[in-house]
């Protein structure tokens, strides 16, 4: 079909109470699991690149394997950049042809996230490009983000509701008890603050770090207004899992596309049971 803005789609979630996913892709096999589930699940669907997947692959590398997904898809499909922390990549990212970038900032103190994010906003907004910030710092590792377990810190409502009125951004992730990475325990999400946010904010919100999130508390989360949700270490274990797997049954084929064929499939299950989760699927 056709490239959409994350605007558009995060719209239509907002109004009828389900998320869109955004998985993170590196490479080809993650790209056409990403974009088959969603075909198979008849979802709308985000595909998002950190910097480490720009880095590895190259962004003219990530952005044909997307554009060649597109064409062959019939479902919107918003290419997105994920935790953009230099202004000069998010502006690569708008003339290379992307549909919607991260800004995060989340790093800065929040008088300098505000500017920053705004000055995204403009150039972004100006070329028909929706932008994502977060506030709060989300804990865990996602690529070239680390924020450590002391260094985390919750979304304050009344922050976002003036980071939301002073920046312009289409989409704001918050920081309620989720991490990037895996869990070593069960994460416990702070709802009573996500409810408070929703009150104040009309901004879509994301949920980060959303792989080992139990499922009733992916539900609930979206019940309270979460509509994006990130995945990427469920997608990793998936592909690393199917690897093995086949590797340790087949340890005589060394034909690539034989070893990660399965690894492809892996990935695709774990996506489509995703959508599902987030009421995605059969919205086009
Ligand atoms: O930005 C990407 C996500 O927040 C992914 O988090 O690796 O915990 O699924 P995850
Ligand atoms: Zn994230």
């Amino acid at each position: 079909m056709a490239f959409v803005t994350l605007k558009e789609l995060l719209t239509d979630a907002q109004r009828k109470r389900y998320a869109i996913g955004a998985f993170n892709t590196n490479n080809m096999e993650i790209v056409q699991a990403i974009v088959e589930a969603a075909v198979e699940e008849r979802a709308p669907v985000i595909l998002q690149a950190s910097q480490g997947a720009l880095r590895y692959a190259g962004i003219d590398y990530i952005m044909g394997l997307v554009r060649a997904a597109e064409k062959s898809a019939d479902i919107p499909i918003v290419m997105h950049l994920d935790h953009g922390t230099d202004f000069n990549q998010v502006m690569l990212c708008l003339r290379k042809g992307f549909t919607s970038v991260m800004f995060d900032g989340s790093k800065k103190p929040l008088e300098e996230n505000i500017a920053a994010t705004r000055k995204v906003v403009e150039v972004a907004h100006a070329m028909g490009v929706s932008v994502e910030a977060e506030l709060g710092k989300i804990g865990g590792t996602e690529d070239d983000v680390t924020v450590s377990e002391h260094e985390a810190s919750l979304t304050i409502p009344a922050e976002a509701e003036r980071f939301c009125a002073e920046t312009k951004v289409d989409a704001l992730a918050v920081a309620i008890g989720t991490a990037h990475g895996a869990y070593k325990g069960e994460p416990k999400l702070d709802f009573a603050r996500l409810r408070e946010i929703r009150k104040l904010v009309d901004t879509p919100l994301v949920l980060h770090g959303a792989s080992g999130v139990p499922e009733e508390a992916v539900k609930r989360s979206i019940d309270y207004g979460i509509c994006k949700v990130n995945i990427d270490t469920n997608i990793r274990q998936a592909f690393t899992k199917g690897v093995k797997e086949f590797i340790m049954e087949n340890p005589s084929v060394f034909d690539p596309r034989k070893i990660l064929g399965p690894a492809k499939e892996a990935m695709k299950e774990i996506i489509r049971a995703k959508i599902r989760l987030f009421g995605s699927n059969n919205k086009c």
